[in-house]
């Protein structure tokens, strides 16, 4: 009889597992990139599709503009109230980043209080350990004069309230400004003296961590930064793998914790930046954002279409032509 009640009891509670394990997921996109373009829209709609789990690309405020001009943090606020606001997210959700949308779907990890749990979160090309150079503007007399204003101004108040990518630039060679002048990596990272345990034990609680790097990425410098690889304090001689970065070693923000626990894929992508394939998508992201979200589904397609999803061709567009 006990026995019996114990059957029931599970029959139901794996129906109701069924049935409240589709997950929705947002997406975040890149630099100088909007929901509306089609690249991002396709994408958001194809993983949708493919996944059977809802997805929502998040706006914030005019798109493209605001991508380049508001500060991250300020970014992240804007976002961490969309997703409290949104009853379709309040039982949970994944985080599908794009690029520079990593960052703030990591800061909504960190620092958004009160927000309902993220369950996974599918990294694509994040500058997660920063980035040595803005190399996505172009050669117009506004990208060589932002560039060489860049190189020496970027921890400087100004840039710093102006130019969102100045707040995950990280010059090997100047780490003393970087502490003390970028105002939003450096705690995002957890890399102050004095360290937020609150952001370790949120991130440290996702369910799956997808880090994704393309092997010919040319915008993130260096690429491994995908992965939280970077080049050491004072040099840009060598590359650190992640496993040997003080963040990891001294699980600053939980990523070792999070390996320990065989909870991060360390993805390995042909391709520039953001040039995903379906097949890869269907390998290595929409798994995350199934029923069974653990459980990596094999693709039944061999599709070798390959995505639209650059901030790097879009942002062109919205640089002034000169
Ligand atoms: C750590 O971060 C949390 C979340 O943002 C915040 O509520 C808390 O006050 C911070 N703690 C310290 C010591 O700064
Ligand atoms: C990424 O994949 C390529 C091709 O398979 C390989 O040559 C390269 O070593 C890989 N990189 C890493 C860091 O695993």
């Amino acid at each position: 009889m006990a026995f019996l009640k114990a059957a029931v009891i599970v029959a139901l509670i794996s129906t109701f597992v069924t049935l409240a394990s589709s997950v929705p997921f947002i997406v975040l996109h890149g630099i100088g990139d909007k929901c509306s373009n089609a690249g991002v829209k396709h994408f958001t709609e194809l993983l949708g599709d493919w996944s059977g789990s809802q997805g929502y690309c998040l706006e914030i405020g005019k798109g493209s503009w605001d991508s380049w001009t508001m500060p991250l943090l300020d970014q992240t606020a804007v976002v961490c109230e969309k997703v409290k606001s949104m009853p379709e997210l309040s039982d949970g959700y994944s985080i599908v980043g794009l690029s520079q949308g990593n960052m703030i779907g990591r800061a909504l990890i960190e620092f958004c209080d009160g927000a309902p749990p993220v369950k996974n979160f599918v990294s694509v090309a994040g500058p997660h350990a920063g980035t040595a150079s803005i190399p996505f503007c172009g050669a117009t007399w506004i990208c060589i004069m932002l560039d060489s204003m860049i190189k020496t101004e970027i921890y400087s108040d100004y840039l710093q309230e102006h130019l969102a990518p100045s707040g995950f630039l990280k010059i090997p060679t100047d780490i003393a400004g970087y502490m003390e002048g970028c105002r939003f990596l450096p705690k995002l990272n957890n890399e102050l003296p004095v360290k937020n345990s609150t952001y370790k034990e949120r991130f440290s609680s996702l369910e799956n961590l997808v880090l994704i790097m393309f092997e010919h990425d040319t915008i993130l410098i260096p690429k491994e930064t995908s992965w939280f690889g970077y080049y050491p304090d004072g040099s840009f001689k060598t590359i650190l793998p992640p496993q040997e970065t003080k963040l990891y070693t001294e699980d600053w923000i939980g990523l070792r914790s999070l390996d320990e626990a065989g909870k991060v894929k360390f993805v390995n992508v042909s391709g520039n930046h953001l040039q995903i394939s379906h097949e890869d998508m269907k390998k290595h992201i929409v798994p995350y954002l199934s029923d069974k979200a653990s459980s990596s589904s094999s693709s039944s397609s061999s599709s070798s279409v390959i995505m639209e999803v650059s901030e790097y061709s879009s942002s062109q567009k919205w640089l002034p032509k000169v």
